[in-house]
């Protein structure tokens, strides 16, 4: 039976192009999966989209002179392009802003509501005159009460780490304005009352299986009895409006809306073509036999393991939920945070005007951070890309098949048998296969590339050994039988890891003549035959590889 997935990657933020720490906490890990998984056959649907609403949206559009949405428009073409060359295979990359978004949180809305979830409370909140409107937690600045510091945040201070509140600021200013005259206004909020749905949450959270550990407990320490019940709604313009007299001017909060998107994606994609059944993915019976993998970073935990949750198991319809929640550690940047606002770390354009993706995309799996925070050093990216895609297999690819082009007439040499050497290799190969194909399943990204890294020296070491250029002046067979095994191996090298390095994999699978189609390699599923048998035996040999480039110290200039 073929096995249904639905895969998401966290929503990044519309504003502004994502640096590493985003595309490996998230985005890259989610389209390795949804690539492994379209090798070995599984029905696969990886959507995500622009997270668009909110204060920082509506400000940076502000600043730009445009309206949001037109603001939006651009950010999203953007995003997508650099997505797209990054290799992201979504099936669909939407946008929270979706009329089908729209509809959708306000569906949940009512139904939450009809359910007796939704409380209307009175919320302080801090009012700029000068300004002409409510100002969120952080877009208040002043002096922190702990540490001195004059620039911290009404949410937190950047310095010293504390979590404030607006009240706590000495000398409180508005970010926009500077104006310091601000009062503090009743607002009339909704709030969801995640309270009253503790114990559903929490049986619910007993069933899911197979998270990391880490994601497992940040999880279940939330579900605790102090759990909040939250406020979903906020005094701007730029969201989806809520439909209840009195709330005219107010619209739902953004990371209420944002996790409905993941499903009115797939409803958008449903809508772009016919035969398509969004139901499928989400909804009952029809969803039975889908498993949903959320892929995300850790900050995120909460909101996809308590809030996105209470939003479906409150609306008291079989919505599909999540399975298992991938969440990652930080990247940090050279001993640092990443920061978009600081403009510090690698930004994924200026990654790509430097270097292949593929580079890019090896070195972030094989680093992924998935058990602890991992520091991106440019030094150190450089030396492992240099060692595992140039010196490792890019030198195997380019050596083999160079070889049997020149040496046999550009063709898949005949003849020959392997012997004892290329039978235990073939088993030995077999199982790292299997390991490779194990890691992938489980979602383990390290583990898996680690091994495919194993798999490479592996292969490299045999055609060393068996040299068929020093074979071939004394004996031909020999020399006929070992290329083809060799260009069995590399075959099976780029399949194993096209989900990481896709085009660094159909390089080689052209230049072995397996000639790929444009969709994914199968996943081997005869490793002994690959290499003993020798397929396309006799068969030309017409594209030449390219071989990966080695990057020198100047490539560091760019990290
Ligand atoms: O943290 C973030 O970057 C958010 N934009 C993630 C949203 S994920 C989802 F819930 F939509
Ligand atoms: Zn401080």
């Amino acid at each position: 039976m073929t096995r249904r997935i639905l895969i998401t990657s966290a929503l990044p933020y519309v504003n502004g192009i994502k640096h590493l720490g985003n595309l490996v906490g998230s985005l890259l890990p989610a389209d390795v999966h949804a690539r492994f998984h379209r090798q070995i056959g599984s029905e696969v649907l990886f959507v995500c989209a622009t997270d668009e609403h909110g204060t920082p949206t509506e400000i940076a559009a502000a600043q730009a002179g445009l309206d949001p949405r037109t603001f939006c428009d651009a950010q999203h073409a953007r995003q997508a392009d650099v997505y797209r060359r990054f290799g992201l295979s979504f099936d669909h990359f939407g946008r929270s802003s979706s009329p089908a978004n729209h509809a959708l949180t306000q569906h949940f809305y009512r139904r939450l509501d009809a359910a007796g979830l939704i409380d209307e409370r009175l919320v302080p909140q801090v009012w700029s005159p000068a300004d002409g409107r409510y100002l969120p937690d952080r877009y208040v600045l002043g002096t922190c009460p702990h540490c001195g510091d004059d620039g911290a945040r009404g949410d937190q201070c950047e310095s010293c780490g504390s979590l404030l509140d607006p009240a706590d600021l000495i000398a409180p200013r508005s970010a926009l304005s500077g104006d310091a005259r601000l009062e503090l206004r009743e607002s009339r909020h909704l709030f969801l009352r995640q309270s009253a749905l503790l114990d559903r949450l929490s049986d619910w959270l007993g069933t899911r299986a197979g998270w990391p550990p880490f994601v497992a407990s940040l999880a279940r320490s939330w579900l605790t009895a102090d759990l909040k019940d939250r406020c979903i709604t906020r005094d701007l313009a730029w969201g989806v409006p809520v439909p209840r007299p009195g709330f005219e001017d107010k619209v739902f909060y953004v990371w209420f809306d944002a996790p409905i998107a993941y499903i009115a994606a797939t409803q958008d994609w449903a809508a772009a073509a016919p035969g398509r059944d969004w139901r499928a993915w989400w909804w009952g019976d029809a969803a039975r036999e889908t498993t949903y993998v959320q892929f995300l970073g850790k900050d995120n935990v909460p909101f996809h393991a308590v809030g996105f949750p209470a939003t479906l198991i409150g609306s008291g319809e079989p919505w599909r939920t999540v399975d298992v929640i991938k969440g990652f550690h930080w990247l940090t940047h050279e001993g640092g945070k990443f920061s978009t606002s600081r403009g510090r770390g690698v930004f994924l354009d200026a990654a790509l005007d430097a270097l292949p993706a593929d580079l890019w995309r090896w070195w972030l799996i094989a680093n992924a951070p998935e058990r602890a925070d991992v520091d991106f050093q440019a030094a150190r990216f450089v030396a492992e890309v240099n060692k595992d895609l140039a010196d490792v297999f890019g030198n195997f690819a380019q050596r083999v098949t160079r070889f049997a082009r020149t040496a046999f007439d550009g063709r898949v040499p005949e003849g020959g048998e392997p012997g004892e050497a290329e039978r235990a290799l073939a088993a030995d190969v077999e199982q790292r296969v299997a390991a490779i194909r194990a890691h992938h399943a489980a979602r383990e990204f390290r583990r898996a590339a680690a091994e495919t890294r194993g798999l490479w020296a592996r292969a490299n070491a045999y055609v060393q050994e068996a040299a068929p250029w020093s074979a071939l002046r004394t004996d031909r067979t020999r020399a006929a039988s070992a290329t083809r095994v060799a260009l069995g191996l590399a075959e099976l090298g780029a399949t194993v890891a096209w989900s990481i390095v896709p085009d660094l994999a159909a390089n080689v699978l052209r230049a072995v003549g397996a000639t790929p189609g444009s969709g994914a390699p199968a996943w081997p599923h005869d490793v002994p035959g690959l290499i003993l048998g020798g397929p396309r035996s006799g068969s030309r040999l017409p594209h030449s590889f390219e071989p990966v480039a080695k990057l020198g110290a100047g490539h560091l200039a760019i990290a």
